[in-house]
């Protein structure tokens, strides 16, 4: 086998096999965080992907894209139930969400969850060079760093967690939080989207594994040294920031804006269809304004764009007859014929329409009640070139860190949030626009490129300390 010096493992392939069956291969810009903007990376360099890619059954061989090798793994039926709907994302998904949904505990799901894990580490360690770097990112593989270990000594190992990584009270109830905290601490390098993450782990390894916390971000266990730290995940801000600028994105933009009938206002949400988002606070919120006669249909819409995700899950499935409800209601109550309360769009849009969307908001609603990152509110602020735009962004969301100079809210106080709105909507230009302009400073110097020289930069580093101390 063709091996790489760089073989990155994730769940998801950012290609959908679906599509590219026949050679006509076409990037498929997952709707999530995650594959979208390692792709922007990843496609300018020679490597290898070991993920997913969406269906059923045997993997079909993918071709090469630019530099970047897909490596596909296929999924069985079982596979996909007791690892990927099962133990990834009913159990590890809501608990590492702060539980906002109820985590669910089946111990049917584990070994399936193990056997994916211990599939994918071994299909890395055989594409991976003599000396080279495994970089196993997210929630779904956390078993791979460790596997990868015994497979292949000689490599250097990253893992990255996209995802919040909760406090230590909530982490102790899993029931196999012994494996899975080996299973990252097999890693050189552990990074997180927060600092707090970070610290998380040290405390969690010192109290169940008796590890030792040997420095600032530094842990010593079983004879090796694990790094840890905080690399806050970006975009392809060149990309959005192009694409914002586009001619037919521009006319696009104010197609929208007109075919939405002269709103004096335009608020925007964009999510993935998931109950980490906080879609039905702010449907609540948005629906108070209006009953409290805050926010008239006439001067002001509420478009949502929420894209499917996970639909078999069973809290997924709930959850959107829930908003589709809520929007109905809505709709029905305070809407009047040609003045919709809110739009609602599940449907997926390539990124021509999404940078028109975002050109068309006044205040880009971003309110989840906990998220890793949030990569679509760093989306707007590159698209938003114009400063004259609001960002009502959650505290809970790793994105806060950074936008200090949005209007940040904390989406479980209802009252709050529909405080916050009122701020936004009715902000003066000179405000607006020191805000924006400050994001933006952050955003520009803080895209995907940095992100990604920053924790393999760290890597290596530890790679280097590691071999000294070998020698
Ligand atoms: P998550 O990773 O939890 O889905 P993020 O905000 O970090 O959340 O990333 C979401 C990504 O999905 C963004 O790049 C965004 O542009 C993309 N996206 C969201 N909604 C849609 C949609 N309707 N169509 C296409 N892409 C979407
Ligand atoms: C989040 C996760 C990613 C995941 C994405 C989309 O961003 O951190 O690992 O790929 O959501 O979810 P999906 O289940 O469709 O891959």
């Amino acid at each position: 086998m063709r091996q790489s010096s760089l073989v990155v493992v994730a769940n998801r392939l950012p290609l959908d096999d679906n599509i590219a069956p026949d050679g006509a291969c076409e990037w498929r810009r997952s709707p999530g965080g995650l594959a979208g903007a390692l792709h922007a990376i990843l496609d300018k360099t020679p490597a290898t992907w070991v993920g997913w890619g969406g269906g059923i059954g045997t993997a079909k061989p993918l071709p090469d894209i630019g530099s970047l090798r897909m490596l596909p793994m296929g999924l069985s039926e079982d596979e996909h139930n007791g690892y990927y709907e099962g133990f990834a994302n009913s159990t590890l998904w809501p608990l590492y969400h702060d539980a906002v949904s109820p985590p669910v505990f089946d111990r049917g799901w584990w070994e399936t969850y193990r056997a994916v894990n211990r599939r994918f580490a071994q299909a890395a360690a055989e594409a991976v060079e003599p000396g080279g770097t495994v970089w196993v990112q997210d929630y779904h593989l956390t078993l791979v760093p460790q596997l990868i270990r015994e497979l292949r000594p000689d490599v250097l190992i990253g893992f990255f967690m996209h995802v919040p990584f909760p406090p230590p009270e909530l982490f102790m109830q899993l029931p196999r939080r012994l494996d899975l905290l080996r299973g990252m601490l097999g890693a050189d390098l552990v990074g997180f989207q927060r600092p707090q993450a970070a610290h998380n782990i040290s405390q969690l390894a010192v109290k169940l594994l008796g590890a030792q916390v040997t420095g600032d971000e530094e842990i010593s266990f079983e004879g090796r040294t694990i790094r840890t730290g905080a690399f806050p995940m970006s975009i392809d801000v060149a990309e959005m920031q192009a694409l914002s600028a586009r001619r037919d994105v521009r006319d696009r933009a104010a197609q929208l804006r007109s075919d939405l009938g002269k709103p004096r206002r335009v608020l925007l949400s964009v999510d993935r269809l998931d109950y980490i988002k906080g879609i039905e606070h702010r449907l609540t919120a948005y629906s108070e304004l209006l009953r409290d006669g805050l926010v008239k249909v006439r001067d002001t819409v509420l478009v949502q764009v929420a894209v499917p995700s996970r639909e078999r899950v069973e809290s997924y499935r709930k959850l959107r007859d829930r908003i589709e409800g809520e929007v109905g209601r809505i709709n029905g109550e305070y809407g009047r014929v040609g003045e919709t309360a809110i739009h609602y769009l599940i449907q997926p849009f390539d990124r021509a329409e999404l940078a028109a969307l975002y050109q068309t908001a006044d205040v880009m609603v971003v309110t989840p009640l906990r998220d890793g990152m949030n990569l679509v509110a760093k989306e707007y602020v590159a698209a938003r070139a114009d400063n004259s735009s609001a960002l009502v962004l959650s505290e809970f969301a790793g994105a806060a860190d950074e936008f200090t100079d949005a209007f940040l809210v904390n989406p479980h106080d209802v009252d709050g949030l529909k405080d916050t709105l009122l701020r936004a909507m009715e902000a003066e230009p000179a405000d607006l626009e020191r805000r924006m302009t400050a994001m933006r400073e952050h955003l520009v110097s803080h895209d995907i490129d940095f992100w990604a020289r920053s924790y393999l930069t760290a890597l290596d580093r530890t790679g280097r300390v590691a071999a000294r101390l070998r020698r």
